[in-house]
């Protein structure tokens, strides 16, 4: 055995359990195709830049759980904590917020976090990203969030929640922050939670210690002191969400991990899943742009973790693997059989018919084992003496039903069996 295993806090995902993992991505992602998203791809390490000013210096994600190294160039590089940032680089680098608005994007790739590992929550895992870019429009916020919910809803799960709220924006947050700042002052904490309430005083009200939630019950909280502006843009956001059919759960006190939201914020939380029960979450983030050097334009998107969506899945017992794997499978006998199976297997792949057979000698015994692990509904099975009669066998192995087929009618007869 090596010593060699996958770094901590990462993992393996290995055939056949990673049909599931792909299943899960690939519907997350359809609702986005379907509504007209572009996909992008960005690099997996930006500029350390691009996530210091972006996601924040004062939030955990910057200041203690990237990968920031030193590349041979002498730059300082950060494996993507999240693709938010990077996706707007992109879209200040190539200006396309020149062009018709809003950019609307896609994309899904590794992200990387120094976390605590904990069933959940992974050094390295897989994200599904929208965002929508350029345009301030209540109707927009709906649809990305809509996006999301019809995504965890083509997967068939039930037991998730929508926590939506409002940060407000530069027009009322400083004042809120004041009134919290001088609120907190006054209650009794620790040194450490002081700090904290002094670099980012949101943060406290998500503290999940008994002893300080008791203290936050008559908080101010920012959705009762959002300006005018704020508070009809997120009544308009909450209209546009009871039309398209999505329902949610107030949460004033949703404070994320990441500094760049303003205004609508949410978070989608699994009641199966334990500490860690958020599956995505996303929100608007008008200074964003602004903050990585583009112009004033602002956005709105979200992220869904597929592992910890996956997890969900499985939580509700929920079969999401429609991929039907090989179709048919082919087992040769002998040398001159395993012409024909090399040959008959490249005919039927290239006819669209998934197709396997058995490599290094097996016999009858294993070649029929891996036909079975193969998950094919029909088998071809020939030997010698079949090749002497002009015929293969082709059977049905949910049924175990066989029948004799001439070699020149195989083909066709197999593409037709198996319904490709
Ligand atoms: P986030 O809430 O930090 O937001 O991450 C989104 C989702 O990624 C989480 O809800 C969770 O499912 C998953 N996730 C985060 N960290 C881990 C981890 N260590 N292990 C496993 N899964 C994890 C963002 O990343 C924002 N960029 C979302 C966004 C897009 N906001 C606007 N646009």
């Amino acid at each position: 055995m090596s010593d060699l295993t996958a770094p901590k806090g990462t993992f393996d995902t290995l055939p056949p359990a990673s049909a599931q993992f792909r299943a899960v991505r690939d519907t997350l992602t359809a609702p986005l195709r379907r509504a007209g998203y572009g996909y992008v791809e960005t690099p997996v390490f930006e500029d350390t830049a691009v996530f210091a000013r972006g996601v924040g210096e004062s939030t955990d994600v910057v200041s203690k759980e990237m990968y920031t190294f030193t590349d041979r160039g002498g730059r300082s590089l950060t494996l993507r904590p999240e693709l938010t940032a990077g996706l707007m680089r992109a879209f200040i680098e190539h200006r396309l917020y020149s062009g018709a608005l809003p950019v609307k994007l896609w994309t899904v790739g590794s992200a990387f976090r120094y976390e605590r590992p904990q069933a959940g929550r992974y050094r390295h895992f897989t994200q599904v990203d929208c965002e929508a870019l350029g345009v301030d429009d209540p109707a927009l916020d709906a649809e990305v969030v809509a996006l999301a919910v019809q995504g965890f809803r083509d997967l068939g799960l039930a037991d998730f929640e929508l926590l939506l709220t409002s940060l407000g924006d530069s027009t009322c947050r400083p004042q809120y922050r004041e009134l919290l700042v001088d609120f907190l002052a006054k209650l009794d904490l620790d040194e450490e939670t002081r700090r904290r309430a002094e670099i980012n005083p949101l943060r406290v009200l998500d503290d999940k210690r008994p002893e300080v939630q008791a203290q936050l019950d008559d908080a101010p909280l920012m959705v009762d002191h959002l300006s005018d502006s704020t508070k009809a843009h997120y009544d308009a956001v909450r209209e546009y969400l009871t039309d398209l059919g999505v329902t949610w759960t107030e949460a004033p006190k949703l404070v994320r991990g990441l500094d760049y939201y303003t205004k609508t914020t949410f978070e989608f939380v699994h009641s199966g899943l334990g500490a860690q029960s958020a599956i995505g979450g996303g929100g608007r983030y008008d200074g964003l742009s602004a903050a990585l050097g583009g112009p004033d334009v602002s956005g709105i998107g979200y992220a869904v973790g597929v592992d910890r969506t996956l997890l969900a899945v499985q939580a509700e017992g929920l079969d999401v693997v429609a991929d039907a794997g090989v179709q048919a499978f082919v087992v040769p006998l002998g040398a001159e059989a395993k012409k024909l199976a090399v040959r008959l297997v490249g005919q039927l792949r290239q006819a669209g018919v998934s197709a396997d057979t058995v490599y290094g000698d097996r016999g009858l015994k294993g070649a029929m084992k891996a036909a079975d692990r193969s998950g094919a509904t029909h088998a071809v099975v020939v030997g010698d003496r079949d090749l002497a009669d002009g015929v293969a066998q082709l059977r049905d192995l949910r049924t175990g039903e066989q029948s004799a087929v001439p070699l020149a009618e195989l083909f066709e007869r197999v593409r037709a069996t198996v319904g490709a």
